[in-house]
């Protein structure tokens, strides 16, 4: 067997995790979110979220992945064994893994999306058409989404990319790439934010996002900002567990959780300044649409000074944000086969990518309004019609949610007290009054905030993604 792979060092670590968590749920889904509910006091329950359920479910599988040094199946069997529930913790390991293979399989479609913009940018094609909105709309609805050759090209284009970064391995593949592309994104991020301040809509999007108005908050948004949290952070599927198993010894575990959480918290913030100051701006109706990032938001941009440009390099931010957690999800699967089935990485990350690609190309297919996978309704009840919708459904409600309690439980409940202390005070000494915090949190705190989650889908037919 080949030598398991290693961060070069913390850096490493903290950009490649940093990378997974930023994706396409800090750049478009949080600002969305955020607008339906009001601004500035969720954003406060969005940190205090992050605070108390998704910090310590961070850290429990950071913990889990460096201890064992295992994929998740073989992690969770591991420490299972001998315990309550034994080798049945593969069980949630495995769950991971599969939700890591389904996730996948659209988050690819939807990445691919911002390749083809960035085409169109650098062919001089985006400022023509951004400027007329019917244009735009009816290229992107009628033209892009139903026509199933591009849809499936980028996806693939985008899963080849992705297959490319995890192939190399942990150091010279996915570390090397987060290394590049992180610094970039933040580079491109803090330039949008600068330009952002100078348009008219900064003010009042400062005051939404920053003066919390709690009279208006409905209950709803304190599970929603938990299960916000859970996707923003890569959590409940063991992305963070994985690669945390490539984490030396001596680097912290819940300093770097704390990192990856701030920054991914910092990168949704800042997203929703860039968001909202265009939003004001133009005093646009923010629609429900999982489209607005393609639609709506480039014909505004395109009529601000240097319009053209700054599109471009956004669709460029969101791009990278997408390969960096694309890469995660690919490394989970992929080090199930590594660690488990004992392939070598080359073969598990071609054989698995091709795979997940394969089954992407359902998704890809299912957008245009005449697919007949467009109308395939898997899961029954609410807005999940169609196998990309479905998918998402599955995942983002269902299967981290309860990978992500499984997880708080077994680190809570299972695993010895002293056995998680020890382990977090390697490479992190000493670790007193926030280990109290950590292990009530995830004893209690997460448990109960993800199970009312779960509740409220289950007898609410809520939503949360
Ligand atoms: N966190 C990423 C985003 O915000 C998506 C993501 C990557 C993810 N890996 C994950 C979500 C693992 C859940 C689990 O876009």
């Amino acid at each position: 067997m080949q030598q398991r792979g290693q961060w070069s060092g913390r850096l490493g670590f903290i950009l490649a995790a940093a990378g997974s968590a930023i994706g396409l749920g800090n750049l478009w889904k949080f600002p969305y979110v955020t607008h339906q509910n009001e601004g500035g006091a969720f954003v406060l329950i969005y940190i205090g979220a992050v605070l108390l359920v998704g910090l310590p479910i961070m850290t429990a599988e950071i913990l889990v992945g460096r201890r064992t040094r295992r994929d998740p199946v073989g992690a969770f069997k591991q420490l299972g064994e001998g315990r309550l529930g034994g080798k049945a913790w593969a069980g949630l390991g495995f769950l991971g893994v599969s939700a890591g293979f389904i996730i996948l399989s659209y988050y690819s479609v939807v990445a691919g999306w911002t390749v083809h913009y960035i085409v169109l940018s650098l062919q001089g094609k985006l400022t023509a058409l951004a400027s007329d909105p019917g244009a735009l709309q009816t290229h992107f609805v009628d033209g892009f989404l139903a026509d199933g050759k591009q849809q499936v090209g980028y996806h693939v284009f985008f899963m080849a990319a992705t297959v490319s970064a995890v192939y190399f391995g942990v150091k010279e593949g996915i570390e090397r790439v987060a290394k590049i592309l992180m610094p970039l994104l933040f580079a491109i991020l803090i330039f949008l934010v600068i330009y952002s301040a100078t348009t008219p809509g900064f003010a009042p999007a400062m005051k939404f996002l920053f003066r919390p108005n709690f009279s208006e908050l409905e209950p709803s948004a304190i599970l929603e900002a938990v299960g916000q949290a859970f996707f923003s952070l890569s959590l409940g599927m063991g992305a963070m567990l994985t690669y945390g198993s490539y984490m030396r010894r001596e680097s912290s575990v819940p300093r770097s959780a704390v990192e990856i959480c701030f920054l991914d918290s910092m990168m949704g913030i800042l997203a929703c300044v860039i968001m909202f100051s265009i939003i004001f701006t133009f005093d646009l109706e923010v629609s429900q649409s999982a489209t607005i990032l393609f639609t709506t938001l480039p014909t505004v941009l395109v009529q601000l000074p240097a319009g053209g440009l700054v599109l471009g390099l956004f669709f460029v931010l969101v791009g990278f944000a997408a390969l960096t957690s694309t890469v995660s999800l690919l490394e989970v699967v992929s080090s199930y086969a590594i660690d488990e089935l004992r392939w070598s990485r080359q073969r598990a990350t071609l054989t698995m990518g091709v795979a997940i690609g394969i089954f992407g190309v359902l998704s890809a297919l299912s957008l245009g309004a005449n697919s007949a996978l467009s109308q395939l309704n898997l899961f029954g009840k609410g807005s999940t019609e169609g196998v990309f919708s479905s998918l998402d459904y599955l995942a983002a409600n269902w299967l981290l949610p309860v990978g992500g309690l499984m997880i708080a439980l077994f680190v809570g409940w299972i695993l010895n007290p002293q056995e998680v202390k020890t382990e977090l005070e390697d490479g992190h000494k000493p670790m007193q009054a926030s280990f109290g915090f950590l292990h009530f949190a995830l004893r209690f705190a997460a448990p109960i905030a993800v199970g009312a989650i779960l509740f409220s889908v289950i007898f609410l037919g809520a939503e949360y993604q």
